[in-house]
């Protein structure tokens, strides 16, 4: 590789220091890495039996006595993940979809494809009125949702890989959907999206307790979803996509204008993909392939920096690293809007992970100053340039027996189409904005895209979620993140990685801290507010248009120690709780 083209003059002193490589190691073989030292994390909270992270604690609860009763980390993600469709609805739930990724004990891996998908009848041009997009129609309202695959997704992972009954795996949620719970946070959220819930009868009834508009205080009682969730207790997922739930939830649609049938539920199946794997500096860092963008967008940008040494430039000076980070972002998201889709529909080069496609990416950037990134690159193997804080959630889970479990659900945005199936307690999701509802309209994450994820039948929108396991290099778990916040949610994992593996922060400390977020379009570096004033003041010396925010993506994660022990944290930013044993 070339090692000149990192040479900038604003660069020169740095390399002539030592701080940038040459080459990234990205793409190596996993052989080449069991010879580095494992990274040592701190542990302030250390178990050694398991360890859970979710963003309730009523889900962290449910998933410790899953493992109190005999349960594995499979069983106790499951449990979490049915308790967050009833305490943190607007992020998560059964009607909405996930990317589960699994590590067995003998080190195998499985991703698991629950994204919701489009109806056979949906068109390229569903979103259009006269030519023009209707944003609003793929985010509120009957036609915004996908075929939900959480169910089906969760049944697959529990009957493959858990050891407790399905049955006892949901009582956790239907006692809590039934006795009801204090709302919390919950209720914030609800006011806030007041009015396009209040739109629809059946949302109102489930979310506005006596007709008001619920406190922090109000119990929230959620009889129909309780009574939905014993059904798939009862019957399993066929009740869900074969019986009376899918029927209930087309007739719905169908009676407000929507296109989803039961067919479409009939028809639904969870797909079982291949992991993504790269690596990072001695480490594998196992992801998720398309539909998800998360797993290709994080190996990309650990590549490009695998050519700085991120470590010295941190302790010289933080911002150069934000502004490394920044950089990489802007190229990762510039390659998302163009080439990525669902692989089963678009062609998605794999030349996009290519070590001298990544090299010559990362080519322009300078440490002196932002660069400006026009637009995706050409990987290998393409012949032309042209063929043809919102919402969701992370979860995770590990025990000793070896299981690592990383979910990321979604509904989409908060409270997704904001429609409840009535007589099922069902918030629906509003996937189908995931897609691109025409090229270069910018969906609700500001997120554009062209073709490769353009609406089709059956087809599954292009998402951020980044479940993501990290091994060292004899291939132990040395960590496991994922996060919530759309696009922020691949920077996020990028953060939290490279915190974790280059700076040796704990998992805690690496969420805590302060995140940086650019998605190439629109062009600004969105920074935090609780990040020091000195940096941001850096940052825009470096030529970053910065936008300051309260928070970036919401995430969780566990890290293990070199002697085994875990570490669980959950996001301070949205109150999630972590436990370890
Ligand atoms: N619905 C957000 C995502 O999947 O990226």
């Amino acid at each position: 590789m070339d090692r000149r083209v990192f040479l900038h003059e604003s660069a020169r002193n740095l390399a002539a220091a030592g701080l940038i490589f040459g080459t990234p190691a990205t793409f190596a073989s996993a052989t080449n890495s069991t010879t580095l030292a494992r990274q040592q994390c701190e542990t302030t909270a250390g178990g050694t039996k398991f360890a859970v992270a979710t963003v309730h604690e009523l889900a962290t609860n449910a998933a410790r006595d899953m493992f109190r009763v005999g349960g594995n980390a499979v069983d106790a993600a499951v449990a979490a993940s049915f308790m967050l469709s009833v305490v943190d609805g607007h992020n998560s739930g059964i009607g909405g979809g996930c990317f589960a990724l699994i590590r067995d004990p003998s080190g195998r891996f499985y991703a698991i494809d629950g994204r919701e998908e489009a109806g056979a009848a949906a068109t390229k041009d569903m979103f259009l009125k006269n030519g023009q997009p209707q944003p609003e129609w793929s985010q509120t309202g009957p036609l915004a949702p996908g075929v939900p695959g959480q169910v089906a997704a969760l049944e697959n992972m529990a009957t493959r890989f858990g050891r407790l009954s399905w049955r006892s795996l949901l009582e956790p949620a239907i006692q809590t959907a039934q006795n009801g719970f204090v709302m919390g946070r919950l209720a914030n959220v609800i006011r806030a999206n007041a009015k396009d819930l209040g739109r629809f009868a059946s949302s109102k009834r489930v979310l506005f307790p006596g007709d008001e508009l619920p406190t922090a205080t109000t119990r929230l009682h959620q009889p129909d979803l309780a009574q939905t969730l014993q059904l798939i207790a009862n019957e399993g997922a066929a009740a869900f996509y074969h019986g009376p739930i899918a029927q209930a939830i087309a007739e719905y649609l169908g009676a407000e204008g929507g296109i989803l049938t039961v067919n479409d539920f009939a028809n639904y199946q969870v797909k079982q993909r291949e992991p993504l794997v790269s690596h990072y500096r001695g480490r594998q860092v196992i992801g998720f392939p398309p539909p998800s963008s998360g797993g290709i967008h994080v190996a990309q940008m650990l590549g490009m920096l695998e050519c700085f040494d991120l470590r010295a430039l941190w302790r010289r000076d933080p911002i150069l690293v934000y502004h490394l980070w920044l950089e990489v972002m802007q190229r990762a998201m510039a390659d998302r809007a163009h080439w990525l889709g669902d692989a089963d529909h678009a062609r998605v080069p794999l030349g996009l992970l290519d070590p001298a496609y990544l090299l010559q990416r990362a080519g322009d950037i300078q440490l002196g100053r932002t660069s400006k990134v026009a637009g995706h690159g050409l990987p290998p193997g393409v012949e032309s340039q042209f063929f043809g804080d919102k919402h969701t959630t992370h979860l995770t889970a590990a025990d000793q027996e070896g299981w690592v479990v990383a979910i990321t659900q979604t509904v989409n945005t908060s409270f997704g189409c904001k429609m409840i199936a009535p007589g099922t307690g069902i918030v629906l999701n509003n996937e189908m904005d995931d897609f691109s509802i025409a090229p270069g309209v910018a969906n609700a994450f500001g997120l554009v895209g062209t073709e490769a994820n353009a609406i089709a039948p059956g087809k599954r929108p292009l998402s951020s979620m980044s479940p993501t396991i990290v091994l060292d290099g004899a291939g132990r778990p040395v960590l496991t993140c994922g996060a919530a916040g759309g696009p922020r949610i691949i920077t996020c994992t990028l953060q939290t990685i490279c915190r974790v593996l280059d700076f040796d922060q704990s998992i805690q400390e690496a969420l805590d801290s302060p995140r940086v977020h650019h998605q190439w379009r629109p062009s600004e570096a969105v920074v935090e507010e609780r990040m020091d004033p000195a940096s941001i003041a850096g940052l825009q010396t470096l030529g970053h248009e910065v936008r300051r925010i309260e928070a970036s993506a919401t995430a969780q994660g566990i890290s293990w120690s070199a002697d085994g022990r875990l570490e669980a944290a959950a996001d301070s930013r949205a109150g999630g709780v972590a436990f370890v044993e």
